[in-house]
């Protein structure tokens, strides 16, 4: 094998190694001139009852030679652990072609085309009955040869009595009903806060009706996360809700990372107004936040396999981790500020307690960003395709407990401890210190 064929395989075995990330739309792939040996289209988790439904056309290979073998092109499924056996096989040579190896499922190969392919076309339906979750690849093993066509594949299970079609993957077929349930939660979540805001409404500040409006985007944006997913499970495309989702989406996560910046600067509630170098925090994070939304649609739509599928993930962590690390800078100087007034005016005490809140507050964003980025990952990569949910589950409640701690700690309240003025509550404020002293952080 040439070098740059050896590493493309590679390439190829460590995204299916930790990219699990089975989008079972249908999906068309245009393939133009193509000579790579493998090309991975689509993943998908078979139940006992999946079905691959593989339509092939406008078929042609150039340059056509006479006498090669066309049963070493065509389309495969295959584990990932058998990839890795078969990977082997190919290093060592006991096998010349993917296609020969026992450990993959031939699913079509050209072999049953006579010459004269141009314009060809195959339709086939494929049963898979062994559950896994499988990559469905192309393989060209004639050297030199291009292969173009049009590919349309379509895989799903069928369920219950009356086989009804199913095109989500089978650890995500539950998914609908998830997000369904999570945007339940925060909508109920909606309901309390204004309740709160009402029963407080003299001591309401600005930042809680922005708290008020990133609750609901995130209502929102689980509902059409639920109505998308659900209507890719009965359709197996994805017309018009993934459009809400993107625009919902982007509303909450410029309005989630604004908030986080907002409450670590202590706007609103320690100051009206923001200093210069805060604002140009927002400044970086607004826009980086553009990005990683387009980043995020450009992935989704083109599949774990598209053409720019890696750069626009790279693109994407990358945005992601600036974000992350640029809203922690506002809180690290509002405890700087803070530390610095506890030893100069007379309220040290007051000022510690505060002291305190902030440090919490920076703590639990950073749990929350360590959770919802590196821990989701690592759930999603070792979890069994089976049960690929339980990572959004366990991110979801994460997410929730986040804005839970945020909405309980910056309540409106009417004693409220970050204004407390008189010599009472500070020595009410110095007690309490007194016994949170033994549990420094
Ligand atoms: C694809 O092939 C299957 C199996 O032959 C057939 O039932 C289906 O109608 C075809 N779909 C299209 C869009 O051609
Ligand atoms: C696939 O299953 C269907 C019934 O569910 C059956 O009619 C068809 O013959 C099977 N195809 C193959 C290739 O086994």
């Amino acid at each position: 094998m040439a070098i740059s064929a050896r590493v493309h395989l590679l390439f190829l075995t460590i995204s299916m190694a930790f990219f699990s990330l089975s989008f079972a739309e249908i999906r068309f792939s245009q393939i133009r001139n193509d000579d790579r040996p493998i090309i991975p289209l689509d993943e998908f988790g078979f139940t006992p009852k999946g079905r691959l439904e593989l339509n092939v056309s406008a078929i042609s290979l150039s340059p056509e030679k006479s006498g090669s073998d066309l049963s070493y092109v065509g389309f495969f499924l295959c584990t990932r652990e058998s990839w890795t056996h078969v990977f082997q096989d190919l290093e060592d040579r006991q096998i010349q072609c993917v296609l020969m190896s026992e450990m993959v499922k031939k699913v079509l190969n050209f072999g049953s085309l006579d010459k004269a392919l141009g314009g060809k076309r195959i339709d086939t339906v494929y049963n898979e009955t062994d559950a896994d979750q499988y990559t469905l690849l192309f393989a060209n093993c004639l050297e030199g040869v291009k292969v173009s066509m049009n590919v349309r594949s379509a895989m799903y299970n069928l369920d219950g009595k009356d086989n009804v079609r199913d095109y989500l993957s089978a650890g995500k077929t539950v998914l609908p009903r998830v997000y369904f349930f999570f945007s339940l939660i925060y909508f109920a979540l909606a309901g309390i806060w204004i309740f709160v805001l009402y029963k407080k409404r003299l001591t309401v500040f600005r930042i809680h009706f922005f708290m008020l409006a990133v609750v609901i985007l995130k209502a929102l944006n689980l509902l059409c996360e639920a109505e998308d997913k659900s209507y890719i499970k009965r359709t197996g495309s994805a017309h018009g809700w993934d459009v809400l989702f993107y625009i919902f989406s982007f509303l909450k996560g410029i309005t989630l990372f604004t908030l986080i910046v907002l409450i670590g600067t202590g706007w609103s509630f320690l100051k009206p107004y923001l200093q210069d170098k805060e604002k140009k925090v927002l400044m970086i994070v607004i826009p980086l936040q553009v990005i990683a939304n387009i980043a995020q649609v450009v992935i989704d739509e083109s599949g774990p396999y598209g053409h720019d599928w890696f750069t626009w993930k790279q693109v994407f962590l990358l945005v992601d981790v600036i974000c992350c690390c640029a809203v922690l800078f506002p809180i690290v100087w509002s405890i700087k500020n803070l530390r610095e007034a506890a030893k100069t005016d007379g309220k040290a005490a007051v000022n510690l307690m505060k002291l305190t809140l902030f440090r919490q507050y920076y703590i639990v964003v950073i749990c929350y960003i360590y959770f919802t980025r590196v821990v989701f990952f690592a759930l999603e990569t070792i979890t069994s395709y089976r049960y690929l949910w339980t990572s959004v589950v366990a991110s979801e409640l994460a997410t929730f407990a986040f804005y839970a701690f945020t909405g309980y700690k910056f309540k409106p309240e009417a004693h409220n401890p970050y204004f407390v003025i008189d010599d009472e509550e500070e020595e009410a404020a110095a007690e309490a210190l007194k016994l949170e002293d033994e549990f420094e952080l």
